[in-house]
């Protein structure tokens, strides 16, 4: 099934249920203390505070996510992207925990096909009441696994709703890992679907409940992309229907068959600058637009490691839907920037890497004279085997910024 049959069949199976269908939020919040959407219901914090109401009780949507926590780990797992679809149903004091897992559970295995043995449950430690419910749809006891919160709590990240949760696993079968469910290998059993049952206030941390919500809600979130993973039969993110030809962008550009990892890191973040660039942020040394930078820079160091010395990047942003030519302009002209500044960062760091731990000075004058990303640079003295004082770093650039804020005044 292709990304947007599945898109499709989610809207039509939970417009049939009475949810009305919302338009993606923004990729960034207008709040700001959330850098990047990184859920669906980013958008309906306030319903879910009880601060406005929503239009109905049930809304779905398709919400574009952008996610650089696990930014380590992409091209090394299977599952990971910083960016990709979520698609979600969403209930506020309307239904519960039985009714979000019990059309859960028909959709995967009816709409989407999926064999009901393969598929896993985790919950949260102590929410017996989910267990049953499980239990009472069919699900047998050892599909079912109780994890801490850390696994089956959710929150955005920040002060707002969050509450328990439970995921729904698929097992991709033992080709990919070790048995033993969720618990034991999240590769194997790869994540699908999040449920969230909204219920409390959460402050500073998730340590930190406020109180409860004003009503008790429901925030469900698919993910497109890993369910393509699954319905395409391929083994990883960046195989799928729209990424695969950016994939071949970036090995047709390289003119190896081997480095996979790094083939597809590049077409990560390749895609998710596109996406972000299309959205209008540009490349920056701040916040939303230091991560256009970085991923770009990350990906053009991936380029260079592979031995593709000239700029490259042009046809594989252009492969990537919404890559059009003022989009590709700017991914070429920070490729450009960039490619000349490396070969003398490369120098000073080479230089200093020999000498040992990296102090908080190289790490500064790298940044801000050679525009490599802190953490290219902590990447590139962790492949060395040497230290990095990134605290001394993080001291120098608040210095800095108090006396840039200063200049201005
Ligand atoms: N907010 C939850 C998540 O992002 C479910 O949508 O996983």
């Amino acid at each position: 099934m292709r990304s947007d049959q599945i898109r499709t069949t989610f809207l039509d199976y939970f417009g049939g249920l009475g949810h009305l269908e919302v338009p993606a939020g923004p990729l960034a919040p207008d709040e700001g203390d959330l850098l990047f959407t990184n859920a669906g219901m980013v958008q309906f914090k306030p319903y879910y505070l009880g601060l406005s109401r929503p239009p109905r009780s049930r809304l779905m949507s398709a919400q574009p996510c952008v996610r650089t926590v696990d930014i380590d780990r992409i091209g090394l797992t299977d599952r990971h992207a910083t960016a990709f679809e979520m698609l979600g149903n969403f209930a506020f004091d309307d239904y519960f925990k039985r009714e979000s897992m019990a059309w859960a559970l028909d959709l995967l295995t009816g709409g989407f096909g999926l064999e009901r043995d393969r598929l896993w449950m985790t919950v949260l430690r102590g929410d017996e009441e989910s267990v049953d419910l499980w239990r009472s749809l069919g699900v047998p006891e050892e599909r079912i696994q109780r994890l801490g919160p850390d696994d089956n709590f959710w929150s955005m990240g920040v002060p707002g709703p969050s509450g328990p949760t439970s995921e729904i696993f698929y097992d991709r079968g033992p080709r990919v890992g070790r048995d033993g469910g969720p618990a034991v290998d999240s590769e194997r059993f790869v994540e699908l679907w999040n449920l969230v049952f909204m219920q409390y206030r959460r402050g500073d941390s998730d340590d930190e409940i406020l109180g409860d919500l004003p009503g008790r809600h429901i925030d469900t979130g698919l993910g497109r992309d890993r369910l393509a993973l699954v319905l395409q039969g391929v083994d990883n993110l960046q195989e799928i229907d729209v990424a695969r030809s950016t994939l071949a962008a970036v090995r047709a550009l390289t003119g190896r068959d081997d480095e996979p990892a790094a083939h597809r890191l590049v077409t990560d973040h390749v895609r998710t600058a596109v996406l972000l660039i299309a959205a209008g942020f540009r490349p920056g040394n701040e916040g939303r637009g230091y991560v256009v930078r970085r991923l770009l820079r990350r990906a053009v160091r991936r380029l260079v490691l592979l031995g593709v010395d000239e700029p490259g990047l042009g046809p594989v942003a252009a492969s990537v839907p919404g890559g059009d030519p003022a989009v590709v302009e700017v991914v070429e002209r920070e490729e450009r920037t960039f490619r000349r500044t490396l070969r003398a960062g490369n120098r000073l760091l080479d230089t200093e890497l020999r000498r040992g731990p990296l102090t908080g000075e190289t790490v500064f004058k790298l940044h801000d004279t050679y525009g490599f990303p802190v953490d290219l640079t902590v990447e590139i003295a962790g492949e060395a085997g040497v230290s990095v004082d990134t605290d001394g770093f993080a001291r120098l650039m608040r210095e800095h910024r108090e006396r840039s804020r200063a200049g201005r005044q």
